[in-house]
């Protein structure tokens, strides 16, 4: 069932409670690193400027686990939004309450065209409990709801979910509609040849994703950790490489199920492996067969040239490209190379629809400066893994349909 978009509502002079996604990283300075989540979420906040609405906006950081922690402020990503939204006429607060007088008194201080940032939701436990009588407080400060917080869309919590059952209209906001499009809409009838690169360090992290996507995708190009759990299945010696020892049967029905439904489903052919994991270790090409699979002692930490070649090659021929889980320890430069070939071999694909699905890879991608040549990046990582499972995500279940 369709939901009720931003778009929807009439705005004007009415409180906005927007839940938003703010879970960025900060510096020892407290300064935002990477701003890809607020800068996301501007077009729904310029939105409900622009039209003179009270934009009151809910965020969590960090997991203070229920008690306030100075740590987990969201002071400093308020000072970071007002940086962003200089140009606009009203003005941008910070409240240090979310709930309760303190907040009500901020709220009822406001112009139509202010924007107030309340202090992390998660100070409260009852926000993760999602307490009914706390998602009714946080409701009482506004007059509709509006959830963009996509990142945090597959947590049932009392201001992504709760929440929307005590306000008469709960709606997508603008960056909540576009990740739906790309992760879900884009994907129900995607155009031929649909390639998934998949890696990660586990299986059974992906195996709801594979499960989902074996349904339509033509290929599969499979690498990180994760390939190691396929190669042990295989017979293959993968020594110290990580392993998930528990998944060998599952990984054996996942090729089988490959091979029947006439999917690509390849491993690589090769990788770096090293014996320790640090920068400027010693490495080798390891071709890999069920002769000769990685010496004793060394470890597999990214796919290796002729895969990157390979994959290469398949990236070339696709017309819609899904991406989650980088193919190698991409945080160390020596292993980085597997991932940085797959990035630029999407980027160079420029007809195809390329969609990178949320979290390592995402930071992968950003780390080569390779994010603008990629049709849609995604906000968040466990909701885009969950959307790509075809799972409903509770933030998006609880708004009001259209
Ligand atoms: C994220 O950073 O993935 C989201 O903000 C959700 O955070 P959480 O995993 O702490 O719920």
């Amino acid at each position: 069932m369709p939901k009720l978009s931003l778009l929807d509502l009439v705005v004007a002079d009415k409180r906005i409670l927007v839940r938003v996604d703010f879970n960025v990283p900060l510096n020892e300075q407290n300064e935002v690193v990477d701003d890809t989540r607020i800068v996301e979420a501007l077009p729904t906040i310029r939105h409900l400027i622009s039209h003179q609405a009270k934009t009151i906006l809910l965020a969590h950081f960090g997991r203070p686990k229920g008690t306030v922690n100075a740590k987990y402020s969201l002071a400093p990503v308020a000072a970071h939004l007002k940086k962003l939204l200089v140009k606009e006429n009203g003005a941008v607060h910070f409240c240090n309450e979310c709930v309760g007088p303190v907040a009500e008194k901020a709220i009822a201080g406001m112009k139509s065209g202010d924007v107030l940032l309340l202090e992390n939701v998660r100070f409260h436990a009852e926000e993760e409990t999602n307490d009914p009588k706390f998602a009714q407080a946080l409701a009482t400060l506004g007059d509709l709801y509006v959830n963009d917080a996509f990142g945090a869309a597959h947590r049932a919590h009392a201001s992504t979910a709760g929440i929307a059952a005590h306000l008469p209209q709960a709606a997508m906001g603008l960056l909540m509609e576009k990740e739906v499009r790309y992760l879900h809409g884009e994907l129900t009838h995607p155009k031929k040849p649909f390639l998934v690169i998949l890696g990660g360090s586990k299986v059974s992290d992906k195996i709801g994703v594979i499960e989902s996507l074996m349904k339509k995708a033509d290929t599969f190009l499979i690498g990180g950790a994760m390939a190691y759990t396929f190669f042990k299945a295989l017979g293959i010696e993968t020594a110290l490489s990580r392993v998930e020892a528990d998944k060998l049967d599952l990984a054996r029905d996942i090729l089988k199920k490959a091979e029947e439904r006439g999917i690509k489903f390849l491993l690589p052919l090769d990788c770096i492996a090293t014996q320790e994991i640090k920068a400027g270790a010693a490495t080798q090409n390891i071709t890999l067969s069920k002769e000769f699979g990685i010496p004793l002692g060394w470890e597999g930490v990214d796919i290796g040239l002729a895969t990157r070649e390979l994959y290469a090659k398949e990236i070339a021929q696709a017309a819609t490209i899904l991406w989650n889980g980088p193919v190698g320890i991409f945080e160390i430069p020596d292993f980085a190379g597997g991932t940085r070939a797959l990035a630029e071999a999407i980027a160079a694909n420029s007809e195809a629809l390329s969609i990178i699905g949320g979290g390592d890879s995402v930071t992968a991608v950003k780390q080569f400066g390779l994010a603008e040549k990629m049709s849609f990046i995604s906000t968040g990582g466990g909701a885009s893994l969950q959307l790509l499972e075809g799972k409903k995500l509770p933030g998006i279940a609880a708004l009001t349909d259209k």
